[in-house]
């Protein structure tokens, strides 16, 4: 049976469905984790992802590409969903189970997609590099996965002890130490500077520097969170070799020319276009999914849950 979340996802990322497998795994491995009080969604982007985890449903005809920018420069590393004009509706079929207090992110445009899904109580802009604006202990429950794209994991870890209540809790997806070795980029050109590979830097669009970099293992982990007066609830690892490698390639490659060919199909032949192309992408996706419910130390990231 596909869960509503797998289908969720497969739906709105049709076009990455290395993205939907990724963050529907991410959704098993923090399935014990609830927002409860004062809530904060930190580094939240388009919301899409803590919508479907809430519960929440799209339209079969929504997905997350409604508003992207850039395909031109797509091989130049731009961030091609950093996109917004008045006319972004998520058509949302299913309200979420609950909401969040506040959805931070520093990415304007992806905060106002955000801001439409009915998830978030309040949208603040904000530099996580930076001091946060939230007073000492005003959040009750923190969820983030994006702590590994800053610049100094101690100094975020710090400043999210400080915002979070006595007794409070946080639930943080961070890449594991093996998470580099997975990387078909640092493996085959970066490690061996073998020009044969060079053409992986257009695949790993910069990943590799910008946030694999923060990969560490359980221990250096426990000695950050240590430091910031944070104790481990709970720790699993999630997202094997092969689910990374099969990321790590994914539709990605070819999403510009995706978007032209989607853009080609007449309005009233997309919806079956979709649902077949869907129905394939479950074929696959869903037992690869199912092979992936153990929790193994190898495995490429950290969940953790954290008590102050
Ligand atoms: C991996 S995405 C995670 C988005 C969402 N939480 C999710 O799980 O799908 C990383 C997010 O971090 C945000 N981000 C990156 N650097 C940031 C910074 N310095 N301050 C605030 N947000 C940042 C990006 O804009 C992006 O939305």
């Amino acid at each position: 049976m596909t869960s509503e979340s797998l289908k969720q996802l497969l739906n709105i990322f049709w076009l990455r469905p290395e993205t939907a497998l990724w963050r529907h795994l991410d959704i098993e491995a923090m399935r014990d984790f609830k927002f409860t009080g004062r809530s904060l969604d930190f580094g939240c982007g388009d919301g899409l992802f803590s919508f479907i985890r809430a519960g929440g449903e799209f339209d079969p005809l929504f997905d997350a590409f409604q508003k992207t920018a850039n395909l031109d420069r797509f091989y130049e590393k731009v961030d091609v969903f950093d996109a917004y004009d008045e006319s972004y509706a998520p058509l949302v079929a299913k309200k979420p189970d609950y909401q969040i207090s506040v959805g931070f992110d520093h990415k304007p445009n992806l905060l106002k997609k955000a801001a439409g899904l009915g998830l978030y109580a309040e949208t603040v802009v904000g530099d996580g590099n930076e001091p946060l604006v939230f007073e000492d202990a005003s959040f009750d429950t923190i969820f983030s996965n994006i702590v590994y794209w800053l610049n100094d994991p101690a100094t975020t870890m710090a400043e999210l002890s400080r915002i979070l209540r006595p007794g409070g809790q946080v639930c943080l997806m961070l890449p594991n130490a093996t998470l580099p070795e997975y990387s078909f980029f640092n493996r085959l050109f970066v490690q061996t500077q073998d020009p044969a590979w060079s053409w992986l830097d257009e695949l790993d669009r910069g990943r590799l520097s910008d946030n694999i970099k923060q990969a560490a293992s359980d221990e250096q982990w426990r000695q950050i969170f240590g430091s910031a007066g944070l104790k481990v609830h709970r720790h699993t690892n999630h997202l094997s070799k092969h689910i990374i490698q099969a990321w790590d390639i994914g539709f990605r490659p070819m999403f510009p020319a995706f978007m032209k060919a989607i853009e080609a199909i007449p309005a009233d032949r997309l919806a079956d276009v979709k649902a077949e192309w869907v129905d394939s992408l479950k074929r696959f996706a869903v037992p690869f999914a199912a092979t992936e419910l153990q929790d193994n130390p190898a495995n490429a990231f950290h969940c953790y849950v954290l008590t102050k």
